[in-house]
């Protein structure tokens, strides 16, 4: 008796940074064929990931599933004000998706950047990857998009880099800063005033550079010291680029 490989339900699908061309070829197959498209957004807004497949699928209301989250801005670590009520928001969209698979229904979630990265997708997968077959299409992540447009590699010989997010305390981003070659620090935001406090102490705030909107319409590249505001969207970063052996 042969067993035939279950067919896969479930696909969380990285779209990369931003630009489709940065898209790989199994997440373009994937958005092509999916019965349905599922999308994180935010109330009344289409996701930035729905965005950036509309250069391979215009918008189809019938094969859509917009997944709106009740709380968006970033919350401090271990927020019981926002983690509450965005647990019970992936209960029921992983319930709302395990309907539609149990109709034998495929679904592609578009992630923006890598879905295993920081991504919304992972809270879906560790609710349902158990329970229907289920395939990950990794990205381009949002910090390579940075690091290319921002022409700074990052990381030379043995320099170790850190991710960090910018929600951490100011006092821990300072203690990881100084004991890194290099630094990527995510989810600015309203962080960026603590961000750039905490790049001053380290003695790191020289060799920042912010990015906006890596590789999307409306990208910003500069020099942390160069920008006046400490105004930062939802997409963007510091950099932090390594100083390590060149050859
Ligand atoms: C929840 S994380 C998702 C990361 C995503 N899965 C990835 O692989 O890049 C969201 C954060 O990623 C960063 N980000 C992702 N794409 C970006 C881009 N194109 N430009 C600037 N920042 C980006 C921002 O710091 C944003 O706050």
């Amino acid at each position: 008796m042969t067993i035939e490989p279950a067919k896969i339900l479930l696909f969380g699908v990285g779209l990369g940074p931003g630009d489709p061309d940065y898209m790989t070829v199994r997440a373009r197959d994937l958005i092509l064929k999916a019965d349905r498209l599922v999308h994180f957004c935010k109330r009344g807004r289409r996701g930035n990931a729905r965005v950036t497949a509309d250069a391979i699928v215009p918008p189809d209301p019938a094969r859509e599933i917009e997944l709106a989250f009740p709380v968006t801005t970033e919350a401090a670590v271990g927020d019981e004000a926002y983690d509450g009520p965005i647990a019970a928001f992936y209960d029921a969209a992983a319930e709302r998706l395990a309907a539609e698979m149990a109709a034998g229904r495929t679904l592609a979630v578009l992630c923006d950047g890598d879905p295993f990265f920081y991504g919304s997708f992972m809270h879906l997968w560790r609710r349902l990857a158990h329970r229907f077959p289920t395939e990950v299409v990794p990205g381009v992540t949002g910090m390579a998009g940075a690091w290319t447009r921002a022409n700074a590699p990052i990381t030379w010989g043995d320099d170790v880099l850190s991710v960090l997010p910018g929600t951490l305390p100011e006092a821990e981003l300072v203690r990881r800063l100084v004991d890194t070659d290099a630094a990527v620090i995510m989810k600015l935001g309203r962080n960026l005033p603590k961000v750039r406090r905490a790049l001053k102490i380290a003695g790191l705030v020289h060799r920042a550079i912010y990015v906006e909107r890596a590789t999307m319409a409306g990208q910003v590249v500069s020099r942390l010291d160069d920008k006046p505001d400490d105004e930062a969207p939802y997409f963007s970063m510091v950099l932090v680029p390594g100083e390590g052996r060149r050859l």
